[in-house]
C-alpha cells in the first residue's frame, strides 16, 4: 500500500527517525553517507540541475555538507529519501526539509517545511515523481502532523509546478531567487487529516 511504513523504527514516544515507506514497485529509503556518489550524479544531470541547482555543478563539498544537514533534520523526523524502483536501485531523490535559500527569506514562509525532489530524466512522465512525492507528503501529514508545507520552484520549472498543482498545493504568489522568479506553492495539511 502506498506511504506503508515497512519499517519499526519509530521510537516509543517520539517521531525523529526515518522510516522506509513503501511505494507501487519501490520504497523510500532514507538516504545514508554511503548515497553521497549516487546523489551527486544526480544532482549533476544537466536537466536535473538546470533549476535544481541553479544549472550549477554542485560541489563534493556542498553535497557532504547537504548529508550533514541532513543527518540534523532526520532528529525531526525529516531529510532526504532515495527514491527506489524497483526496491534497492536509487532512482532519484525526495526529501522535506526547513525552508533555506531564497525562498526561505520571505517572511511569511520562514520556518516552513518544504517538500523537495528531483528523479532521473528517463523517468520523467511517469508519474513516479507524484507517487513518490504524495506518498512522502502522506507520511508528513499522518505521521509527523505537519500542518503546511510550502514549496518554492523557478517560475520556467514547469513540471515541478505541473507536480505540485497534481499534489494539491494552491499558488500563493512568488518571491526572487537567485537565478528566476520563485513561484510559491502551499499545500495545507491539517484540512486534509482525517
Ligand atoms: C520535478 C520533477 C520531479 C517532475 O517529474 P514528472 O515526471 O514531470 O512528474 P510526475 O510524476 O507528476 O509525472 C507527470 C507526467 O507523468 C504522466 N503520468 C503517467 N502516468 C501517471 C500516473 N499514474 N500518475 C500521474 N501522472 C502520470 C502525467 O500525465 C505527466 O505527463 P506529462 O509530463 O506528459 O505532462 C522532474 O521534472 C525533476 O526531477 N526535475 C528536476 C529536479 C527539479 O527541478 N525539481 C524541482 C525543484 S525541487
Amino acid at each position: 500500500m502506498t506511504g506503508e511504513i515497512t519499517t519499526n523504527d519509530r521510537p516509543a514516544g517520539g517521531t525523529n527517525t526515518r522510516p522506509t515507506i513503501a511505494i507501487p514497485g519501490g520504497a523510500l529509503r532514507p538516504v545514508r553517507g554511503a548515497d553521497q556518489a549516487a546523489i551527486a550524479d544526480l544532482l549533476r544531470d544537466p536537466d536535473v540541475r538546470r533549476f535544481m541547482c541553479d544549472d550549477r555543478i554542485v560541489p563534493d563539498k556542498m553535497i557532504s555538507a547537504m548529508l550533514r544537514n541532513d543527518a540534523l533534520d532526520a532528529q525531526r523526523g525529516l531529510g532526504f529519501w532515495m527514491i527506489e524502483f524497483p526496491a534497492g536501485q536509487g532512482v532519484g531523490l525526495a526529501g522535506m526539509r526547513p525552508l533555506r535559500g531564497a525562498g526561505g527569506n520571505a517572511p511569511y514562509v520562514t520556518g516552513v517545511i518544504e517538500p523537495v525532489i528531483a528523479l532521473c530524466p528517463r523517468l520523467w512522465g511517469s508519474g513516479l515523481a507524484a507517487t513518490a512525492l504524495g506518498a512522502l507528503i502522506g507520511h508528513m501529514r499522518d505521521y509527523l502532523k505537519l500542518d503546511r508545507l510550502v514549496a518554492v520552484a523557478d517560475r520556467p520549472n514547469v513540471r515541478s509546478h505541473a507536480l505540485l498543482r497534481r499534489l494539491g498545493f494552491a499558488s500563493a504568489g512568488t518571491t526572487s531567487g537567485l537565478a528566476h522568479e520563485l513561484l510559491i506553492h502551499v499545500l495545507d495539511l491539517e484540512g486534509t487529516r482525517e
